[in-house]
Order: C-alpha cells, then structure tokens, then sequence
C-alpha cells in the first residue's frame, strides 16, 4: 500500500480542493493499492493525530469548491519548535508520521508552511508541497494558486467602487490583500484600470499621488479610485528601521493603511471627498475560477508524480507556464516580490498610470 498524507496549511485561498482533486485522482488512477490520509486544519492534525481516512468519493465533485475540505490553520513556523508545556511540536509530527507509516506527505503551503515542510523535510519525512496563495508572493514559482480567483474579485471590487466614485466625484482609497507584496494589487489595479496603483515595493510620496488626482479632476475626471496594496508604505515609513515601521503598523490595531492614506491625502486636499474601502476576506473566498481550476489540477497530478517517481523535497511550480518543481531548501524564507523597475510596472507608467512615487 502508498500510504500518502495530505494537509492544507495557512490562510486558506481558491482551488485547494481543485489540487487535492488533482493530486489523489492521478494517485488513485496510477497505483493500485493507495491510502489518503487526510490531516485536518493542516499541521495542527499532523501535530495531534487528527485525520481522517479519505475515499476516492472525498475528492469527488470538489473541483469548483472554495475553501479545504480538510480545514485549515496557521501554525507559525518561529513556533514551531517552541515547546509548550512540554509538547514538542515537530517530535509529535513526525510521530504521527511513523506511526501511520506514511510513504510521503503532501503539503499545500504559501511561505511560512512551505518552509515548516522543508524542515520537515530536513528531518528525513518524505514531503513535497504545492504552492497555494493568493499573495503570489512565493519564490520559484511564477504562479500560485488562488492568485488570478482572488484578482477576480479584487478587480470586480474596484469596479463597482468606480461607480460609486464617479457618481459622487469621490476619491476612494481601496485596500487589496497581499500581504508584504502588491501582486494582486498591481493586477487588479491595471484590470480595473486605477491611475493610481500603490504597492509595498514602491513607497509613496502623498504629494504625487495628490498631484494625480488633481489632473484627472482638471481633465474632467471629478473621481479617483486609488488601488492601494494592504502593504503600501510612503516614502518617510521606508526610511524607518525594521523594528520602527513594525512598531508603526502594530500601532494601528488592526486598522487598515488605507486610513492612514487617506488621512494624509485630505491633508494635501483639503476640499475632496474621500472615503476608503477594504475588501478583505473575501478576495480569499468563493470558487476558483477556470484558471485557478486548471493550473492547480496540473499541480495536483505533478505532485502525485513527484510522490510516485519517490521524488521529494521539492515544490511543485509553475514556470514559462509548464509545471516544473524546484528543491523545497531553494524557495524557503524567501519571497516573490514585484519587481518595480520590471516591465509590468514600467509600460504602466507609459500608460501614465502613477504609483506614487514620481
Ligand atoms: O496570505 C494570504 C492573506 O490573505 C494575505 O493577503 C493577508 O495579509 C493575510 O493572508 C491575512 O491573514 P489572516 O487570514 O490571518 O487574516
């Protein structure tokens, strides 16, 4: 018997269920004789011997779901060695591991649980992951799952704000998730087509992006919606240090730096209305769409290759659009940020599209 676990780790995002599909169907066709274990809210299942025995019907009719099947958590990977009241992580993991006498783990991670992989991985279990995250923000692959789903909605969300915009000749400021990059900001920013597109790669200066709004009102355009990354920074907070600008965000509770734009923006024009908007969650929610079903489907069965091939250790990618995989060790730590001087950004300045800072 292969005895293969599976687990979905961290904030969840589109097509999960789409890649498990992909990846146990493939198992299943391939190998006569496979066991699935399915680990609930990922490595806390693996951590407490939580699981489920799955059944090819498990994975059935999931392709279009949004969510995990298997439930999700985040598991810090800076705590993942710290023992608590004498429980030690990794040790039960890897207990669980032996005890169910897997043959290989899959993991579908963003950075932090792909980097708990390949530490497990360094610990001698047989892992390979598959890159989930609407952030697209995870090194060696130029795609991740839920990244276009997730540009969908963002997209869809700035557009209906633009009516709203125009109607009331407002200013609006709107958050786009991505954590500590501004890929799925630049994305939907260009498909909603923003003349203002803020990005944690490119730091701000209030007065050029004020300077914006003021053309398109002297060209007519009484409204601005202004696409701004959950990570958007000016150019005075780039100049702190690590630990100041941490400070800084920890002091805003929770609140969004949309707020903090647009504070500094009504400063600059006192006379315009501005309001903000976060769109949140649900850029994480819903179905994938057809994108995100197929790439991750190709993901799902090169992963089950990888597992079939004894093949471990590494992560499934996708490069020139073919699905490839790299060593887990080569991504982990490191992020995919947005390249400012690329052509993305550069051709969108040709357009003149501004992000704030010239
Ligand atoms: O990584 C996906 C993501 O949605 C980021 O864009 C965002 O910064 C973060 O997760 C939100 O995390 P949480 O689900 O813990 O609120």
């Amino acid at each position: 018997t292969l005895r293969v676990g599976i687990l979905t780790s961290g904030g969840d995002c589109q097509a999960l269920n789409a890649t498990m599909r992909g990846l146990s169907k493939t198992l299943y066709n391939c190998v006569d004789d496979v066991e699935i274990i399915g680990f609930k809210r990922g490595y806390y299942g693996l951590m407490h011997e939580d699981y489920v025995k799955m059944k090819p019907r498990d994975f059935s009719g999931i392709i279009n779901e949004g969510g995990t099947i298997l439930g999700t958590s985040r598991q810090p990977f800076k705590e993942m060695r710290v023992i608590v009241d004498g429980f030690d992580k990794v040790a039960a993991m890897k207990k669980t591991y032996k005890k169910l006498n897997l043959d290989a783990l899959a993991v579908l991670g963003g950075n932090g649980s792909l980097k708990s992989a390949n530490m497990l991985a360094q610990e001698g279990l047989n892992v390979i992951g598959l890159p989930k995250t609407i952030d697209n923000d995870t090194w060696g692959t130029d795609y991740t799952f839920g990244f276009q789903s997730a540009i969908d909605i963002a997209t869809r969300y700035l557009d209906d704000i633009h009516t709203t915009a125009q109607s009331h000749s407002r200013v609006f400021v709107v958050e786009v998730m991505g954590h500590k990059v501004g890929h799925i900001t630049l994305a939907a920013g260009l498909a909603a087509g923003s003349d203002i597109i803020l990005l944690p790669e490119i730091p701000y200066d209030i007065n050029v992006v004020a300077k914006k709004v003021k053309e398109r009102q002297k060209s007519g355009k009484g409204f601005t919606v202004i696409a701004a990354a959950e990570g958007a920074i000016s150019k005075e907070d780039a100049t702190l240090s690590k630990k100041k600008y941490k400070a800084k965000v920890a002091a805003r509770n929770g609140a969004s730096v949309v707020n903090e734009i647009a504070a500094q923006l009504q400063e600059v024009l006192p006379d315009a209305e501005i309001r903000t908007a976060v769109i949140g969650h649900a850029q994480r929610g819903g179905r994938p769409d057809a994108y995100d079903r197929q790439i991750s489907t190709r993901f799902g069965i090169e992963g089950a290759r990888l597992i079939m091939n004894r093949s471990f250790g590494r992560l499934v990618v996708l490069k020139q659009g073919e699905v490839d995989s790299i060593a887990l060790e080569d991504t982990a730590g490191k992020l995919k940020y947005v390249d400012p001087n690329g052509k993305t950004v550069s051709n969108a300045r040709l357009m003149g599209v501004t992000f704030g800072d010239k």
